[in-house]
């Protein structure tokens, strides 16, 4: 009683503190009209991001009297230009990013997951590290996912100079191999400008919903130092995964709640207008819900484009609680059916 009674006052004096400290408080929403990839008329399970110049519409910006020699000006320049006019035009506590969010190539454990059919595979083959001939924990790409990569680079180099796009200026990666590989094969090799190279840096919170997968689980540190020496890592991140639990899940609020504050964290440290992120599925799909983009999603080795606009407000920020995680069902030998209908595992043979 005295323990809890004693905890009681700390957790009272800590929120007495937070009400007296107005915390600042990210509100983010995306501008419309920019990109198709923001339209309901636009499919995403059709869409195809290289053969449409990354989904940007072609229109004209209110900025592009101010344009100079708008005849020889391409659309990505037009863009850049209207982008840079919104900053100046914005107020002190508002301000636009382009972000480009590109998820990983085929990864062995997408691979594994086609060749068994989604029951089998999440109920029983997704938590072991693999099998006989393939390893998919921390998956690495396969050779699909790799000429996925390749391709994405080659799409680049088009950007860069056929539409003379502005490059990110600062570039994050989600810290599981898959991304890492995919983020050095994608933006290497590029006639980058001086002041901003391909220089990533690996952040925790990028990584993909936490569950019963073994993809789900990280490299240690000192691993992932060895295989991609010139990346950098976030301060403090941990030598071993400290997230992922084995036979647990991640809620989807939890998720929401730390991707909104990775995103807080990038704009409260970083003040690039041009911002690269390599992830995952689902977590690009977070990242999406909390910008207040549509639910867009990619396929192996596409990227969308998200113009942003963030607003700083200074406020109590909202309460986040964090649930715990949630224990997976799982079959003691793969269940014999195909289709998705078995989600819960409830078909265990
Ligand atoms: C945050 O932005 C959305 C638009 O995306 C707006 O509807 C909402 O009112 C804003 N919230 C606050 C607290 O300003
Ligand atoms: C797009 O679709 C969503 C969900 O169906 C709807 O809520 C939203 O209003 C639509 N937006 C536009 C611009 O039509
Ligand atoms: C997308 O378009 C490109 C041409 O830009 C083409 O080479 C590629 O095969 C297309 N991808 C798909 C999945 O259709
Ligand atoms: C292991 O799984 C892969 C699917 O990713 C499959 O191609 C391979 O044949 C399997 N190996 C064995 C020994 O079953």
């Amino acid at each position: 009683m005295i323990a809890s009674s004693l905890l009681y006052g700390l957790l009272a004096a800590a929120s007495t503190a937070n009400a007296y400290s107005h915390v600042k408080s990210i509100n983010y929403s995306v501008v419309t009209g920019i990109f198709q990839q923001d339209d309901n008329a636009t499919d995403p399970s059709t869409f195809n991001f290289t053969a449409s110049n990354f989904g940007l519409i072609d229109r004209s910006y209110p900025s592009d009297s101010s344009c100079p020699d708008r005849k020889h000006t391409t659309q990505w320049q037009r863009l850049a230009h209207y982008i840079s006019t919104l900053n100046k035009k914005a107020k002190n506590n508002e301000r636009y990013s382009l972000f480009f969010m590109g998820r990983h190539g085929e990864g062995y454990h997408n691979a594994a997951e086609t060749y068994f059919g989604t029951p089998a595979w999440n109920c029983y083959w997704s938590e072991l590290d693999g099998n006989k001939t393939v390893t998919w924990a921390d998956a690495h790409l396969t050779d699909v996912g790799v000429q996925q990569a390749e391709r994405v680079n080659t799409f680049w180099k088009h950007l860069i100079k056929d539409e003379k796009i502005t490059t990110p200026e600062t570039y994050y990666t989600s810290p599981l191999y898959r991304c890492l590989d995919t983020a050095k094969l994608t933006f290497s090799g590029l006639q980058l400008p001086h002041k901003s190279p391909f220089k990533p840096v690996i952040k925790e919170y990028l990584r993909e919903g936490i569950s019963a997968h073994t993809c789900d689980r990280r490299s240690t540190k000192s691993y992932i130092k060895k295989k991609f020496p010139d990346f950098k890592f976030e301060k403090k991140f941990a030598e071993k995964d400290p997230y992922w639990v084995k036979l647990q899940a991640e809620p989807r609020a939890d998720q929401d709640a730390r991707s909104k504050a990775v995103l807080d964290d990038i704009f409260s440290n970083d003040d690039s207008t041009y911002i690269s992120i390599t992830s995952h599925s689902g977590e690009i799909g977070s990242l999406l819900r909390v910008l207040g983009h549509r639910a867009f999603s990619l396929s192996t080795g596409s990227a969308i484009p998200v113009l942003v606009k963030a607003t700083t407000l200074y406020a109590d920020a909202p309460a986040t609680t964090t649930m715990p995680y949630t224990p997976q069902k799982t079959c003691a030998a793969p269940p014999a059916i195909r289709d998705s209908s078995c989600n819960d595992c409830s078909c265990c043979t």
